[in-house]
């Protein structure tokens, strides 16, 4: 491990356009639990994939509301993890020499930017964001939960996460970004993601055949392990710290 951490801070050193691509695995030690880990009691008889489409908002408003509103509330008291705070010091020191800096993020958490990453792009979306389902105008709700599930709007349209359900398309600007990002980069990593929902998953095959260095931190194996330069296995909240402390030096801030 000590030699594949050496190696990563010196890639990441000599690295003029740095993309980064984080899945759920990058909060586990948040305590938001990851996608398909198994869900907590309150949730277990329920599969996310199935609250997780226009469908089942549309059948039961009511509980995919709960559900979100739910996960909404977890999300506002988890704190960013070391993993996070990592990233956002990776961003920093990467501009301090001149170089670019991308985040690209599958989790709808707000941790990123909390921790204080700012190039950031959330191809999911985000919990903290809502619409109205008729105008589509948006709104960030008051941080306590909502009085009643589901919530009805002004327009006579219900109020619903501002996240991308399983077949629904991801906002295109921030997917023309991402391609752009890694297409162009010259280290590329794979953070906490188990590599198999497109076009995420994509973004490392991008990179890898434009030329870029790639890295895999992950807890266990996945479909990108057999494609990355160097994989890390172990928790992103300890190894993504070592990289950028090795790479810059401890952190004085
Ligand atoms: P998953 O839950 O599929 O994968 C989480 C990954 O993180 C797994 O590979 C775990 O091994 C790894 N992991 C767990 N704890 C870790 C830790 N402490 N450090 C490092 N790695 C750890 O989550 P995603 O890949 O994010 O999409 O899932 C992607 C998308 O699938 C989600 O955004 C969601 C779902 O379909 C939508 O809702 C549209």
């Amino acid at each position: 491990m000590e030699e594949s951490i050496a190696r990563a801070a010196e890639w990441l050193r000599e690295a003029h356009a740095v993309v980064v691509v984080t899945g759920a695995g990058v909060s586990a030690e948040s305590e938001i639990p990851t996608f398909r880990d198994s869900m907590e009691a309150l949730w277990a008889e329920f599969d996310p994939q199935t609250l997780a489409t226009p469908e089942a908002f549309e059948a039961d408003p009511e509980t995919v509301t709960k559900w979100y509103d739910w996960r909404r509330m977890r999300c506002a008291e988890a704190e960013p993890n070391p993993g996070h705070v990592a990233l956002a010091r990776m961003e920093r020191e990467i501009a301090k020499r001149g170089g670019v800096f991308t985040l690209l993020t599958q989790n709808v958490d707000g941790l990123h930017a909390r921790a204080g990453t700012h190039n950031l792009v959330e191809l999911h979306g985000s919990l903290r964001v809502w619409r109205c389902t008729v105008t589509r105008k948006e709104r960030v709700p008051d941080p306590e939960p909502f009085p009643e599930y589901p919530v009805r709007t002004d327009a006579g349209g219900y109020l619903r996460p501002g996240v991308v359900w399983f077949g629904e398309s991801l906002p295109e600007r921030a997917l023309k970004v991402a391609f752009g990002a890694s297409a162009s980069c010259d280290l590329f990593f794979s953070v906490g993601t188990s590599a198999v929902v497109y076009p995420a998953a994509g973004f490392v095959e991008l990179a890898k055949s434009a030329g870029a260095r790639c890295i895999e931190v992950n807890r266990d194996p996945t479909p990108a392990t057999e494609l990355v330069d160097l994989a890390l296995h172990g928790k992103s909240g300890e190894i993504l710290p070592r990289i950028v402390d090795a790479a810059f030096g401890q952190s004085d801030e």
